[in-house]
């Protein structure tokens, strides 16, 4: 053996027992004590706070149920959630949205809840490569920008050009209107859209559009666009923003007189509606508590017991969302989101609030309701199949 030879197995024998160490290290630290669990981290983004708290406490009471059903458990992964308060505010939404996916490492984000959050979360999911599922935002922008579909963006909800024609044929069929006024919120990417498709669908089904009134988010005096509402007198007022906005916008409408039906959007739904004032409005919505399938009474009677009060479409909808999730994480088997977002695109999901499968633009096709206000509540008036 010469002394070349020698080296090379001197060499050898060296990189041999390094290998060794490194296997029997990685068994003495598998073996000892408990296996570190593999974790999935799942991020909800809703205003817990601000004008629109409500709809963040129902989302949270919705994602956190569905999560807790499944014993915090999917997919051989441990689930940690972690929560973001965005207050309805489309900057704070891109900072949350920024942290969960660049520090925090979440796979995937339930949420936002208004559109005009949303679409710039779905910016930031798209950018960053982490699944997000809105279970409420129906502005079409939130899946699809000029065309391009944001393909790791879903959301668990119908869209406002459905959402806009269901109240425009509604109020034309069911009610016989012929003229409506429109007030929006010229700034909210949900109010200006639905404001549109409503008045769209109401003109083609031969209805007129006698004002079209726009204001500004901080706006508190409506005196001007609703002096002219009042002297056309319309059969229909027509109001898409969320119940904060309405309920101020409603109350001085009643008090200059004016008797026109209200009628609006998912926004309404709400307990802090102003259920007296709005008394005989009607609004579309995703979801009615008292439909008689056994999912929806199996859900309400679930949800009832832990929280203690009626799910509302956003806390069904949240429900759904996660579900959603959940179900797509289990199909593909894996944390990775693109993996995911292929199941997703995949899925077929019976959620409480209808089948789901996605269209080409993450959106599923679903039907919506149509609730009253009455004696205090919502209740149900009928539902409407796209
Ligand atoms: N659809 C609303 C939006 O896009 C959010 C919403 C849904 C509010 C359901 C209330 C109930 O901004």
């Amino acid at each position: 053996m010469n002394r070349l030879t020698r080296g090379r197995i001197r060499i050898r024998t060296i990189l041999a027992l390094v290998a060794l160490a490194a296997v029997v290290g990685a068994a003495v630290s598998g073996c000892g004590g408990r296996q570190a669990a593999k974790v999935i981290k799942i991020g909800l983004i809703a205003p817990m706070t601000g004008d629109v708290k409500t709809f963040g406490e129902s989302t949270k009471n919705g994602f956190m149920l569905a999560l807790e059903e499944a014993g915090m458990k999917v997919a051989g992964f441990d689930i940690v959630p972690v929560l973001g308060d965005d207050r309805n505010d489309p900057t704070e939404s891109v900072n949350v949205a920024t942290k969960l996916a660049t520090q925090d490492g979440v796979k995937a984000i339930i949420g936002s809840v208004s559109s005009k959050c949303s679409i710039p979360v779905s910016e930031v999911c798209q950018a960053n490569k982490v699944v997000q599922i809105t279970p409420t935002s129906t502005n079409p922008r939130v899946t699809v920008d000029q065309g391009a579909r944001k393909t790791y963006v879903f959301r668990a909800c119908f869209i406002d050009p459905f959402q806009g024609t269901v109240a425009a044929k509604f109020a034309l069929q069911t009610l016989g209107a012929r003229t409506a006024a429109v007030l929006f919120d010229q700034a909210n990417d949900y109010t200006i859209g639905l404001a549109n498709y409503f008045r769209d669908a109401f003109t083609a089904g031969g209805g007129e559009i006698v004002a079209w009134e726009a204001y500004s988010k901080d706006d508190v005096d409506f005196s001007a666009q609703l002096t002219k509402v009042a002297r056309l007198n319309p059969d229909i007022l027509y109001l898409p923003d969320y119940y904060t906005k309405v309920n101020i916008i409603a109350q001085q409408a009643r008090a200059k007189r004016i008797t026109s039906t209200f009628l609006g959007g998912d926004g309404w739904d709400s307990s802090e509606l102003d259920f007296e004032t709005m008394e005989g409005g009607y609004f579309t919505n995703h979801y009615s508590a008292e439909d008689s399938r056994p999912e929806v009474q199996a859900w309400v009677a679930k949800y009832r017991a832990k929280y203690g009060s009626t799910p509302d479409a956003l806390a069904t909808l949240a429900y759904d969302a996660t579900k959603l999730l959940l179900a797509a994480i289990e199909a593909a088997g894996s944390d990775d989101p693109a993996a995911i977002r292929d199941a997703l695109q995949a899925i077929e999901f019976d959620a409480v609030s209808g089948r789901v499968f996605f269209d080409a633009d993450g959106n599923p096709i679903k039907a919506a309701v149509v609730m009253q206000i009455s004696g205090g509540d919502q209740k149900y008036v009928e539902t409407v199949s796209p």
